[in-house]
């Protein structure tokens, strides 16, 4: 087993609150616990790229950081190492491997292992250098919950608690006018966010990307409601839900699933609903808001035990592994598992049946 000395930390990918508290958390066992130095890497894998990103973090550098979103590793950007943009000699965009360019890079930082905080794009990013045989661990992030393996990733109880609030507040707006309202969530090809702030929520419908919807359905939820005396309904639309006969709807559309955005799609089921009932439609798409401001305690706790987990996995020498949560537990898989497939909900799951039992149409 390599001794250890030094480690680096990098945040990358979209940002998720709680990553402060992993890096505080990797930052304060390393040096506390094993006596190790640690490097930050700035701006994600580009860091390893560009130089002037590394910078050593002590304890000085994480006090106070708990409780702050965002990142202090400068951005946490979605660059792709093995896809890069990069000048070519007319002054032209090129993409290019510059995998070799970040291996050097770590050799050159004297760095035994490097803790990459990312979600599933970011995984497969880390498998590839894994493969080159780079050595670093991981630790599962993403405000969608989808990466395989783990329970919750960090990120998701806070832009959960969001996304909820927002929920609650469209309640008495909704039954102020008799409107229908839709509300878009974050949560890209998978429905946790959706399903779980509609039912904290009491959402009367929940669109997921698992579940693709046909807008008769929710028309037929929002008239049995009317007929019951519940002139508004609640929709809330799951960003890459998508309908029957359809498809998802994208911002930006890329070959490349790390550059596609979606979004929108809650305008496609007003238009739909609009044709067929006679309520007021409003639709709020919460967009970054999920992703942003101060973690709860949830996930700044989360976010520490797996930095300190993520430290201790790399001093047991299980390189190539991502910490995760099971049950109570923090335990270890690798990374390769982790991003077989995406974590999506299972349809004949309790998630499933607590929803219906609750009355939620999932447009189907
Ligand atoms: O993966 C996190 C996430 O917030 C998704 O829910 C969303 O689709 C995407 O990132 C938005 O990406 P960007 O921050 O690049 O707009």
């Amino acid at each position: 087993m390599t001794h250890i000395r030094r480690i680096g930390v990098l945040t990358s990918g979209g940002d998720a609150p709680g990553l402060n508290a992993v890096i505080r958390a990797v930052v304060k066992t390393a040096i506390g616990q094993y006596g190790w130095k640690v490097i930050g890497i700035e701006d994600g894998f580009e860091g390893l790229i560009l130089p002037d990103k590394a910078r050593p973090l002590d304890f000085a550098s994480v006090r106070g950081i708990l409780p702050q979103g965002g990142t202090i590793l400068g951005t946490t950007n979605r660059a792709n190492p093995f896809d890069y943009p990069v000048t070519g000699a007319a002054g032209q965009t090129v993409r290019q491997d510059v995998s070799a360019t970040i291996l050097n890079r770590i050799g050159d930082l004297k760095l035994d292992a490097v803790v990459v905080i990312g979600g599933d794009g970011s995984l497969h990013i880390a498998q590839r250098f894994l493969e080159m045989g780079a050595s670093l661990v991981a630790v599962p992030k993403t405000i969608d919950n989808d990466v395989n393996g783990t329970d919750l990733t960090f990120g998701f109880d806070t832009a959960l608690d969001i996304a909820t609030q927002a929920i609650d507040r469209l309640h008495t707006t909704a039954e102020s006018h008799h409107r229908v309202m839709l509300v878009e969530v974050m949560g890209r090809n998978t429905g946790w966010l959706a399903l779980e702030s509609g039912l904290a929520g009491g959402a009367d419908v929940i669109l997921l990307p698992e579940i693709p919807f046909d807008a008769n359905r929710i028309d037929a939820k929002i008239e049995a409601r009317d007929r019951a005396g519940s002139r508004f309904s609640i929709v809330v639309v799951a960003e890459g839900a998508k309908p029957k006969e359809g498809e998802q709807v994208f911002r930006v559309e890329s070959s490349s699933p790390l550059a596609q955005r979606l979004g929108g799609v809650s305008f496609v089921v007003a238009d739909q609903l609009a044709a067929l009932c006679d309520h007021e439609i409003r639709v709020t798409v919460l967009g970054h808001i999920q992703r942003g401001g101060s973690p709860t305690p949830f996930d700044r706790i989360l976010g520490t035990r797996f930095g300190t987990a993520a430290v201790d996995l790399v001093a047991r020498g299980g390189l190539g592994r991502m910490v995760a949560l099971r049950g109570e537990s923090i335990v270890d898989i690798p990374i390769a598992d982790a991003i077989t497939e995406l974590k999506t909900v299972p349809l004949d799951s309790d998630w499933i049946r607590t929803a219906r039992s609750m009355g939620v149409s999932l447009g189907d």
